[in-house]
């Protein structure tokens, strides 16, 4: 349904918007993007209305790789903050524009660039390996970026004389481990939304739908993936839940995920896991935007993401260092 956000809360409370303002608004954006050779790239977390006037609708990884060859002026990214950013670093020159400035991420918080600087500083072996979700200043001090759809191929990739120090999610970062059984030092971050599943709240959902497999992102913790038929990033749960011969499906992450998978495989049935006391599960930071944000962030061009040309050119690096990787076939990956 149509929504509109009251920011800042920790439970969003989305005001449905009337059908007719849904559609004007929809093809004003429409006609804007026209006008200004932009794409709308957007987040698979992001509210139903966004992601259906959106071109292109993913997870980090593919969001990148669209930001990274697309040949429009200007980038409207409905995401979060860093994600707009890493649009930014591969797209110096281009116009970048985001909804909601302020659509923050704990992980992101986490991790401020002088305390991972210090860390870095007690082993001069360290190779960082740095979850996407962190920002600019963060890239810039990492030797390779990586995502929840690629994390495991990057640290396969990473060169096995050095240290790996994994930041911020120590949740993705033990997962890894146990996937690739290569040792990494991990930051203490996690994502507020994703560890408020917990295992009573999965044992719950499992026991009103015995015959449904689990699927959870690798943000969760250990004793909710330990539960999990499959753990994968966003865009894999699409190609899981296309594949599994199941009818009901239950998903573990932010809920804007059932939108997509509702229109990817009609006639499945996809539950949103529960978390302690609630049906579904939010990022508050991706519900700040709305379609009446995007609107006017079209029409304004603002808010806008500016980077100094120093945390630009450094920050470019790893981030190409991980799209390098990702492009290349599983065996050459190492
Ligand atoms: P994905 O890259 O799997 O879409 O995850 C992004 C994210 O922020 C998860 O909370
Ligand atoms: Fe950050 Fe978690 Fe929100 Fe993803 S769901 S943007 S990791 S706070």
């Amino acid at each position: 349904m149509a929504t509109a956000v009251a920011p800042n809360q920790d439970f969003v409370t989305r005001i449905p918007l009337p059908p007719q303002r849904l559609d004007a608004l929809s093809r004003d954006i429409l006609a804007l993007k026209k006008k200004l050779n932009a794409i709308i790239l957007a987040h698979n977390y992001q509210v139903p209305e966004i992601q259906d006037v959106a071109d292109f609708v993913g997870d980090s990884l593919g969001l990148s790789q669209q930001a990274a060859k697309t040949s429009a002026d200007v980038i409207v990214f409905c995401g979060v903050h860093f994600m707009a950013e890493t649009a930014k670093i591969l797209n110096p020159n281009k116009v970048v524009i985001l909804p909601d400035k302020d659509a923050g991420c704990s992980l992101e918080e986490s991790c401020p660039a002088p305390k991972l600087k210090q860390l870095q500083d007690t082993n001069p072996n360290f190779y960082t390996v740095t979850y996407i979700n962190c920002s600019a200043e963060v890239k810039a001090l990492s030797d390779v970026i990586c995502t929840s759809g690629n994390a495991v191929k990057i640290v396969n990739a990473s060169p096995k004389d050095k240290d790996l120090l994994f930041v911020p999610d120590e949740n993705l970062g033990a997962w890894v481990m146990e996937q690739t059984g290569r040792k990494m030092t991990l930051w203490k971050g996690s994502c507020y939304a994703h560890v408020e599943f917990t295992h009573e709240s999965i044992m719950r959902i499992r026991r009103e739908y015995p015959d449904a497999p689990v699927v959870a992102h690798p943000e969760c913790t250990r004793a909710v993936r330990l539960l999990a038929d499959e753990i994968c990033s966003t865009e894999k749960m699409v190609e899981f839940c296309k594949k599994s011969p199941a009818q009901t499906i239950i998903i573990a992450t932010e809920s804007g995920m059932i939108h997509r998978l509702n229109k990817e495989c009609p006639g499945k049935r996809f539950i949103p896991a529960p978390v302690a006391n609630c049906r579904c599960n939010e990022c508050k930071f991706m519900k700040m935007n709305t379609l009446e944000k995007l609107h006017a962030c079209m029409e304004d061009l603002n808010p806008r993401i500016e980077l100094p040309k120093s945390i630009l050119d450094r920050a470019r690096l790893p981030i190409e260092r991980m799209l390098q990787i990702s492009s290349q076939p599983l065996a050459n990956a190492g």
